[in-house]
């Protein structure tokens, strides 16, 4: 299905009936990651999945996607589907996008798990990384999207998950080159997000793993006692949902 929304079409899908919970996916991916847990997730309740702006199915709307602009497509999604209120779940920049959300639509906002994310900004170094990141989208598309995909696992990771990091890589070789730099451009300026998370009064996790080699586990467990946050440590890397599914299905199976 999908929505028009400032003027570019959203994509979206939403199966059973029942408390909702939203999937929203990360960076060069598309609501295809949540494919093998929505059978199993939509017997119990609503399950809503969103190609965010510029990725998937969904269409390009401006030079910079921002966390803030995402949520607002996601709010766009639960107005059209008469959905008031509902639970989130963000594998790392769909993280973003609902610390985003919970601060814009508090009302509409039930439980956030936070699955290979974090509140926290962008250090200066990994800002200055996506201009690069930004310069070689515009040289090389193909080449820095294998690339970027592979980065997301430690190599010893790769043989094991080479089918999984090869599916995201086709995906991903879909997308235009101004969604993928809009994107670089939104997770560049957005916002440290703790004390939204603080506040948030409902239940709040945070999931991450060891050998993630784009996040540092320790800050962001840090960051998860200071907001009081559930935290989960996991032996993964950056991509839980394919490394650990059958712990995410339990997990997004008692969050409500
Ligand atoms: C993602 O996996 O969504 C991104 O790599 C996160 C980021 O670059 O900060």
């Amino acid at each position: 299905m999908e929505i028009k929304f400032r003027g570019a079409s959203i994509s979206f899908n939403s199966s059973g009936r029942g408390s909702p919970l939203i999937l929203l996916h990360g960076f060069l991916e598309s609501s295809n990651i949540w494919k093998p847990y929505i059978e199993s997730l939509s017997r119990k309740r609503q399950i809503i999945t969103i190609d965010l702006p510029g990725h998937g199915k969904s269409g390009f709307i401006e030079d910079v996607h921002s966390m803030e602009l995402m949520a607002d497509a996601v709010k766009a999604v639960l107005d059209h589907l008469e959905v008031k209120k509902a639970s989130l779940v963000g594998h790392s920049m769909g993280g973003y996008v609902c610390l985003a959300f919970i601060e814009k639509y508090p009302e509409a906002s039930e439980s956030i798990f936070l699955m290979n994310s974090t509140p926290e900004a962008d250090s200066p170094e990994r800002a200055s990384g996506r201009d690069r990141s930004i310069e070689l989208v515009k040289k090389h598309k193909k080449a820095y999207i294998n690339m970027a995909i592979s980065d997301l696992l430690p190599a010893e990771k790769h043989s094991q998950f080479q089918k999984e990091l090869d599916e995201l890589k086709e995906d991903a070789h879909s997308f235009s080159e101004e969604g993928i730099i809009a994107a670089i451009s939104g997770m560049k300026i957005r916002t440290d997000r703790t004390e939204v998370l603080k506040s948030f009064s409902h239940k709040k996790y945070i999931l991450i793993g060891k050998k993630d080699p784009i996040m540092n586990w320790e800050s962001i467990q840090t960051k998860a006692a200071s907001t009081n946050s559930e935290f989960i440590l996991t032996e993964d890397g950056h991509l839980s949902y394919v490394e650990n599914q059958s712990k995410i299905q339990r997990i997004l199976h008692f969050i409500d």
